[in-house]
């Protein structure tokens, strides 16, 4: 991991780090004063300042570049496959499911051979985990839960449909399953507390797309004893609703919101039993539903953190850190929505899954630019498996290359990124389907990202001339942090991106000053080379090359 430590030379060079410093700490004052300098002794922790957002890890943010591998890697035999994947992405991090069933296969004898394997592995490439807890939900069902728990159904009921049929979803709502979860998931944290002292393990997801398929909650006698019941205080209060019963305060949403109270607080309290004996942070992942059009609730995972009952959850789930969404749906307009129903003042946005196929990587630029903290393509592996439609047809390092070459951009400032997105402003943006230019408002600027171009001139010059291989396919973003009044940090791929000034006099007009490209070396700005003559005359143009610019602007 890179350090920043507060007392950069500046002398050299104007240091970019001291910039980013001098902003974090008028901005975020002793939380960061505190945290300068890496320290693997101070557990990893969610912060927030005025909505914004950063995950602390060895006391600095870091910015996750995470891979997330397929559901089976779970065993060592499957990790030599894993990581050449991982390090091809250049992911920081990885996701990994640790099974109820490997861990407790008989009632009350626990097995944590893989967790330490993991463990050791990840810390001989010094890579940080997430570990995904499959247990009682797993994409809405128990398929990951223990044989003693998944075949007896008297002990550990399923949801039951209006119907009376059974689901393959267990019921949030009986004591037995949430005493059996929760002992495990503190058994499994309490073996992180004794044997990972130096917080390998980042975040842990408990359970995984909760919810239920086929029934909007559950119809037993014994929910709907609940059901007939008064809505909890901390619910109606939330949501700002006057007191009564579940059909009395919510109407036509009743179902669901009771199914999605019901799986928050179950998941909350196996969250704050594992947090009491080793504290983590704990997010959840959702399956979503359509972020723009109003869905049946019997069409998707109903109950799981979809975005119209993220209230709900956050009344329900307080030792939640955040939910984030799982993203397969591959258009612009749709993933945008996604982030914008995420990315809250109160909620952290980390996309905990993502499609691994080409057209996904460019949303890396409009999650960091809404200052998400994290970003995780799913089945990032080499065992042969793909989940195509979903993500790519086959996992090699050509499919994977769209990720790698986006995480070749930001690995190497995962920690100034994360930095400056919490203290400072960030903005991003990705290539839409039909290639149209996009406008970031960055307050006395405005950029303009614009797709499809070469390098050189302007398309009416040559209008004969071939088009960039890229200029039809879903590729192309752009990220930018404010550095200071007029300097920006910018990246991008396959973009042009121009500034201009907002609010400009009659006859102003903007330039860029100077434009370094560069890196940072242990937090500090180092410049490569100025750009000027063609590789500023047309813009800003970005190729799959990982080119970081420090960009001042200036008007005359
Ligand atoms: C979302 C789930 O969370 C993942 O574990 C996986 O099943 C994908 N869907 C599909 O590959």
């Amino acid at each position: 991991m890179k350090h920043m430590t507060a007392s950069m030379p500046s002398t050299r060079h104007p240091c970019l780090a001291v910039t980013v410093l001098t902003v974090a700490m008028a901005a975020f004052g002793p939380l960061l004063a505190e945290g300068i300098g890496l320290d693997r002794s101070m557990p990893p922790r969610l912060v927030q300042k005025d909505g914004r957002h950063a995950l602390l890890v060895d006391g600095e943010p870091l910015l996750m570049l995470v891979a997330q591998a397929n559901n089976s890697s779970n065993y060592p035999a499957a990790l030599p496959k894993v990581w050449p994947a991982v390090k091809f992405i250049r992911a920081n991090t990885l996701q990994m499911p640790v099974a109820w069933e490997q861990i407790e296969p008989e009632e009350g004898r626990f097995d944590f051979s893989f967790v330490d394997t993991l463990l050791a592995q990840a810390r001989e490439r010094d890579i940080r985990l997430i570990l995904l807890w499959f247990a009682t939900w797993k994409n809405n069902s128990p398929k990951y839960a223990p044989e003693w728990v998944k075949l007896n159904n008297r002990r550990f009921p399923r949801v039951i449909t209006k119907d009376g049929e059974q689901r393959d979803s267990l019921s949030p709502v009986f004591e037995e399953t949430l005493d059996a979860d929760r002992k495990a998931f503190v058994e499994l944290m309490r073996h992180l507390e004794a044997f990972d002292p130096q917080h390998t393990v980042i975040m842990v997801q408990p359970e995984n797309e909760t919810g239920t398929y086929g029934s909007v909650r559950d119809y037993s006698p014994t929910a709907e004893r609940l059901f007939q019941g008064p809505v909890p205080n901390e619910l109606v209060r939330r949501l700002g609703r006057k007191a009564g019963t579940w059909p009395e305060v919510f109407g036509s949403d009743a179902d669901e919101f009771f199914h999605a109270w019901h799986i928050s607080r179950f998941v909350d309290q196996v969250a704050s039993a594992g947090k009491a004996v080793h504290p983590l942070p704990m997010y959840v992942n959702a399956a979503l539903r359509d972020p723009i059009n109003p869905q049946d609730p019997l069409t998707y995972s109903a109950g799981g953190p979809t975005h119209n009952v993220i209230d709900v959850w956050k009344a329900g789930a307080t030792s939640i850190d955040l939910i984030a969404p799982d993203i397969y749906f591959r258009e612009h307009e749709r993933v945008t929505a996604v982030l914008d129903h995420y990315a809250r003042p109160d909620n952290a946005l980390f996309v905990a899954e993502i499609g691994s196929d080409v057209p996904f990587a460019r949303y890396v630029f409009p999650v960091l630019g809404r200052g998400g903290i994290g970003f995780a393509p799913f089945g990032i592996d080499y065992t042969g498996y793909s989940n195509y439609p979903l993500g790519a047809k086959e996992v090699t390092e050509k499919t994977l290359e769209p990720f790698a070459s986006v995480f070749r951009i930001f690995a190497p400032m995962a920690r100034e990124w994360a930095r400056l997105a919490v203290t400072g402003e960030v903005w991003g943006t990705a290539r839409p389907e039909d290639g149209a230019s996009q406008t970031l408002d960055l307050g006395k600027w405005e950029a303009s990202v614009e797709y499809g171009q070469w390098q050189f001139g302007m398309p009416e010059w040559f209008p004969n001339a071939d088009k960039p291989a890229q200029a039809t396919l879903p590729v192309g973003g752009a990220a930018i942090a404010r550095l200071g009044p007029d300097e920006y940090l910018v990246v991008g791929q396959h973009a042009r991106v121009t500034f201009r000034p907002a609010h400009a006099r009659a006859g102003e007009h903007g330039m860029l000053a100077r434009v370094e490209e560069g890196s940072f070396e242990r937090g500090e700005w180092r410049p490569a080379r100025v750009w000027s003559g063609d590789q500023t005359d047309y813009g800003l143009n970005f190729t799959a090359l990982p080119q970081v610019l420090r960009v001042k602007l200036a008007r005359y």
